[in-house]
């Protein structure tokens, strides 16, 4: 089967690895691609966002199976487009997308279908979230309703902070994505996902994972799309896995009951509050860079589980995971989060890869001129290391990662290290 993945970062190369790596693919086309896709599949100029061209490129090239990595797509109806045409697609349609492209319709699904969440209210003027903020004690959360490429968020110290934060959102900081402002209760703990499979009605899931946003050590400094990840989460007791299971379950058996066809990865982002996990947020795909642990450990056939979740039938098929541990850090350009330059040549990708257990995947890269890779964004390189328990992998994924260079790389040394005591 031909496949087409829409995406570019370090999530849509580990979904292309997999991808190809089963007998069940012929040619897989990934739109746009960046420098490491372009070895395992065929890098398409595509705009992902342009539902026409997606399904005219599919069908001329005999694509049975369409696969949306990131959020706009999905929110834009990409998928919907796709399934009218006749083609399977992973990944809901613009109904389901709400769940990430809407935090307000989120956190009201959420109360309809008792999924414990942090307390909330939703605005649509400036006047009336003041109005709310009135009397409240920080901490605050603030956030804009839409997609605001994960900067839409404040977890504000003051009342101050949180005022400031509605004045931006309604003073068009994230332009419609902040015409509505979500304010919610402060919750406290760990943090970590749980993303499953589904085709609308059954559940699979995948192990836990544990990001790290924060752009510095000691989980400080400014939110980033994610630092280094590692699964599964020793943390999680057998009990707290249980409940975040069975409130994916519900989520999934609650769109299902609102009529919404939900077909792809739903993800939970979990908070394990001292009252047990509560939802902080749901995406409607996988994660960048969750991905990038999860996929490696899967023994099943990616095409099959994909394919089997698009046509609504997940019935026949079992996920088998390989039992050990797996670690990602990602390799970040200077300056970001913030502005960064690109085009700095990137070597010592192959002795990393050399390295037992590990896979280098690709996320903001291009091929320069002489086939060379270069820099092409904030996040540059995820360094994905499998172990046998958490330390070796752990060890692994950083002994690869000082392999690497380009000018201005830095990485977060601590990612896991918490959990080094725990595993
Ligand atoms: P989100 O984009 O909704 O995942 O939010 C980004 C980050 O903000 C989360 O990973 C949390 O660290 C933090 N956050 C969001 N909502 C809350 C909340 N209600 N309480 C505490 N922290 C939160
Ligand atoms: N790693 C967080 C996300 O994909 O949203």
């Amino acid at each position: 089967m031909n496949i087409l993945v829409l995406g570019s970062g370090g999530r849509e190369h580990a979904i292309v690895v997999s991808l190809a790596a089963s007998p069940l693919s012929s040619t897989v086309f990934v739109a746009p691609g960046n420098g490491g896709t372009a070895s395992a599949a065929r890098n398409v100029a595509l705009d992902m966002m342009d539902a026409q061209a997606v399904v005219a490129f599919a069908k001329e090239h005999g694509v049975g199976l369409v696969v949306i990595g990131p959020e706009a797509p999905l929110v834009a109806g990409v998928g919907d487009a796709v399934r009218e045409a006749g083609i399977a697609c992973f990944g809901p349609g613009a109904a389901g997308a709400r769940m990430e492209g809407s935090k307000r319709f989120s956190k009201e699904f959420m109360g309809r279908h008792g999924i414990p969440t942090a307390a909330f209210g939703a605005f649509d003027t400036a006047d009336a979230a003041l109005a709310f903020l009135d009397g409240r004690e920080a901490p605050i959360v603030v956030k804009a309703d839409g997609l605001a490429a994960g900067k839409g968020v404040t977890v504000a110290a003051t009342i101050d902070e949180a005022t400031a934060a509605v004045r931006e959102c309604f003073a068009g900081r994230f332009g419609k994505a902040g015409a509505t402002v979500v304010i919610e209760e402060c919750m406290a703990g760990p943090e970590c996902s749980l993303l499953v499979f589904t085709d609308g009605q059954r559940v699979l899931p995948m192990a836990p994972a544990q990001d790290h946003k924060r752009a510095h050590e000691g989980d400080t400094g400014p939110n980033t799309g994610g630092m280094g990840v590692y699964s599964p989460v020793p943390l999680v007791t057998a009990d707290e896995y249980a409940c975040m299971l069975s409130y994916m379950e519900r989520t999934v058996a609650g769109l299902a009951a609102e009529g919404i066809d939900y077909r792809g990865v739903l993800y939970g982002g979990f908070m394990l509050t001292p009252e047990g996990p509560k939802v902080l947020e749901f995406n409607a795909r996988f994660g960048d860079p969750e991905t990038q642990v999860l996929l490696p450990r899967l023994r099943s056939d990616l095409v099959e589980v994909m394919y089997a979740a698009a046509q609504g039938d997940l019935g026949g098929v079992e996920l088998a995971w390989d039992d050990g541990w797996a670690v990602s850090v990602v390799l970040a350009s200077a300056g970001y989060p913030g502005t960064y330059e690109k085009g700095k040549a990137i070597t010592g990708i192959a002795p990393a890869e050399a390295v037992l257990g590990v896979t280098v995947y690709h996320a903001g890269t291009r091929l320069g001129e002489d086939g060379v890779p270069v820099t092409d964004g904030g996040r540059v390189l995820n360094v994905t290391a499998l172990g046998s328990s958490f330390a070796e992998a752990r060890t692994r994924a950083y002994e690869a990662a000082d392999l690497i260079s380009f000018e201005g790389k830095w990485l977060r040394r601590d990612i896991g290290a918490r959990m080094l005591a725990v595993s």
